[in-house]
Order: C-alpha cells, then structure tokens, then sequence
C-alpha cells in the first residue's frame, strides 16, 4: 500500500515533492506518485519570476494556479517557490535599469501581488533564495544585493509578511546542510534578521547531495535554528549518484534517504522534508550534473526505488 502520506502526518511532518506542470497535466502516472506518496507540493519552476511576471506588470496565473489547484484537490500543502533568486529572471528585470528607489517598488510588487493571490492557499513561501555565493560566506552580489544593499532581505521579508501575515516565510539555502564557513556565515545573517524582530519564520536547508557526501552535520545544523526559534525543511532533496549506477550504490543511496528523513524527525520544529522531482527521468541533475543520475526516489520507468523504502523505514522507526 502506499505508506508514506499517513507516516508522515503521523509524525507530524509534511512529505513534499518537487512538481512541473506539462506532467502534472499530461502524465497520469506522474501525478499517480504524487497523489500516493506525498502530503506537499513544491512547484519546481512555474512560480519563479520569469514565469509568473514575464513582462513587466503582466503576471501569468496559468502554471502557478495549476499547481495549487492540484495541490487542493488532493489536500496537499503548498510550498511558495521563490520570490528572489538570481535565476530565472525575466530579461526586463535582470537588465533593468534600477535605482533603489525604482527596484524595491517593483519587488514589493511583485511580492504582494504573488502572495495575495494565494493567501490560504500557499503555507510557506520561499522568499529569498540563495543570498550566499555559492561558495560562501559573503553575501551574493545579486541585482538586489547591487542596488538595494543587504538589507534587501529585510526589506523583502516585511513586504512578505505585509502581504500574508499567515504564511511562513523562508531563507533557503544550498551548502548549509554541513558544518562550515557557509552554514556559519547564514546563521550569522538569520541571527541577526531574528535580533531585529524581521519577520523570518524558516529555513530552508535544500540538501542536493552527492551520494556517498551525505551530511552528517545536518541534525545539528537545523537546531542551530530551531534553537532561535524558527522553523527548518529539507526543500529540495536529492542524491545523485556518479555513473556507472550499480545496485550497491541504490542500496547505499536508501540508508541515505532514511537518514536525511531520521534528522529531520529528530529536531522538534522540523516541519517538511521536499523531494526535488517527482522521477528520474524528471530531475534537474542528468542536465546540469553530466556523469552522475538517479538521484530521486522513483526511476526512470516511474519504479519505486530502494530509496523510497529509506523514506518508509525513517518514519515508521521510533
Ligand atoms: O521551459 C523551457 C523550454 O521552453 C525550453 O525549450 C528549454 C530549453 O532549454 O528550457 C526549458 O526551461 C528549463 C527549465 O528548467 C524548465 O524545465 C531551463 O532550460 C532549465 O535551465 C531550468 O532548470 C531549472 C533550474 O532550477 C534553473 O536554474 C530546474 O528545472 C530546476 O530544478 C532548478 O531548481 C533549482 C531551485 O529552483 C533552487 N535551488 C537549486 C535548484 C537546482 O538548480
């Protein structure tokens, strides 16, 4: 039977997935896993700024709106993915000719017009995304970085909370999920949001692992946080494997998964752990990690893997 929705509510935690919309419309066994395996969604690229506003003061519903309606339809939770990244911006942001004064008017809009629309509807949202440079510590020279100086975040954060006072709102990070320069470089940057009362909720920790570097350290990592009392989630989990895949390597790659779950059950204010693609034939890292697959918890043909039995055995282990 399908396990994992009831464990996982039982446990108090959301089980989230990664979604792209042509599949979620077009593809019934896709949506099947979902709809069996999963108490959220997050949208995986329609939600992100190219594609809600692509021209200026033009918002696309279309994508955003599907996910959503998907997720109500089956009683699943929404994770907002993402309001500022510094990719996937539409040209006429990105090459925009900003001054502060220009640049925060149009992100607060952008912000509460996204986020209005699916107050209720989206529980957390994912409002700023990779403030680091991806080698950490220093703050990543991104457009709102350029113009508005650091205090973007706050700035972005307040116009959040403005626009829904019940959402949960997120950093989300990579590279923060082990012991080191980065991680301590962004909890100095939340400590210091949460010292001056900014409405900051949560953490995201994305966690795409290389198998066999899975993080011993990420426990610790999110109490850090929980500590400040915020929120933590596992966003955008997955574990890929250097070619050639063998069977030892899924098998070792299940132990991997169950641990990832078995941290976040272990801290108290852990609340999601997100799957980054709904199959192997779905996911980002064949494209943008050339030599290494199979990173999710389905394959290619839409089988379960030893990985999702991982998931099974973290949840149902007290
Ligand atoms: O939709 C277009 C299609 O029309 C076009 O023909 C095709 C040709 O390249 O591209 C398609 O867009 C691709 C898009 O995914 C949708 O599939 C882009 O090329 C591709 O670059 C884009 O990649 C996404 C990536 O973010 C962009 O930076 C991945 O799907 C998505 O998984 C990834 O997600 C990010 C998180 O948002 C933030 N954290 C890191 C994570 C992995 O990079």
């Amino acid at each position: 039977g399908h396990l994992l929705p009831g464990l996982a509510r039982a446990r108090g935690i959301d089980l989230g997935v990664a979604v792209a919309v042509d599949p979620l419309a077009h593809d019934r066994r896709y949506r099947g896993i979902v709809e069996d395996h999963y108490t959220s969604v997050t949208a995986e690229n329609t939600m992100k700024w190219e594609h809600v506003q692509p021209e200026r003061g033009e918002f696309d519903w279309s994508g955003p709106d599907a996910v959503v309606d998907f997720a109500a339809e089956n009683g699943l939770n929404v994770r907002g993915h993402t309001m500022l990244w510094h990719n996937q911006q539409p040209d006429w942001l990105a090459g925009g000719d900003w001054d502060a004064e220009s640049l925060s008017a149009v992100v607060h809009e952008h912000v509460t017009t996204v986020m209005e629309r699916y107050r209720g509807r989206v529980s957390a949202w994912d409002v700023i995304n990779e403030p680091l440079e991806d080698g950490g510590p220093d703050m990543r020279r991104n457009l709102w970085y350029e113009v508005l100086g650091p205090d973007y975040i706050a700035q972005t954060l307040y116009s959040a909370h403005a626009a829904d006072p019940d959402a949960e709102l997120y950093i989300n990070e990579f590279g923060i999920e082990t012991a080191g320069p980065k991680a301590d470089a962004l909890y100095a940057l939340v400590s210091d949001l949460v010292e001056r009362g900014v409405p900051l909720h949560g953490i995201g920790f994305q966690s795409h692992f290389v198998h066999g570097n899975v993080s011993e350290d990420l426990a610790d990592q999110m109490r850090r946080y929980t500590d400040l009392g915020l929120e933590v989630a596992v966003t955008e989990l997955d574990v890929r494997i250097p070619e050639p895949v063998t069977d030892e390597d899924l098998r070792e790659q299940r132990g991997e998964y169950r641990d990832v779950l078995a941290a976040c059950l272990e801290v108290e204010g852990c609340v999601n752990v997100t799957v980054w693609g709904v199959t192997d034939a779905h996911s980002w890292i064949p494209e943008w990690f050339p030599g290494t697959d199979a990173a999710l918890p389905f394959d290619t043909a839409y089988r379960p893997k030893p990985a999702l039995s991982g998931m099974v055995d973290a949840l149902s282990r007290r």
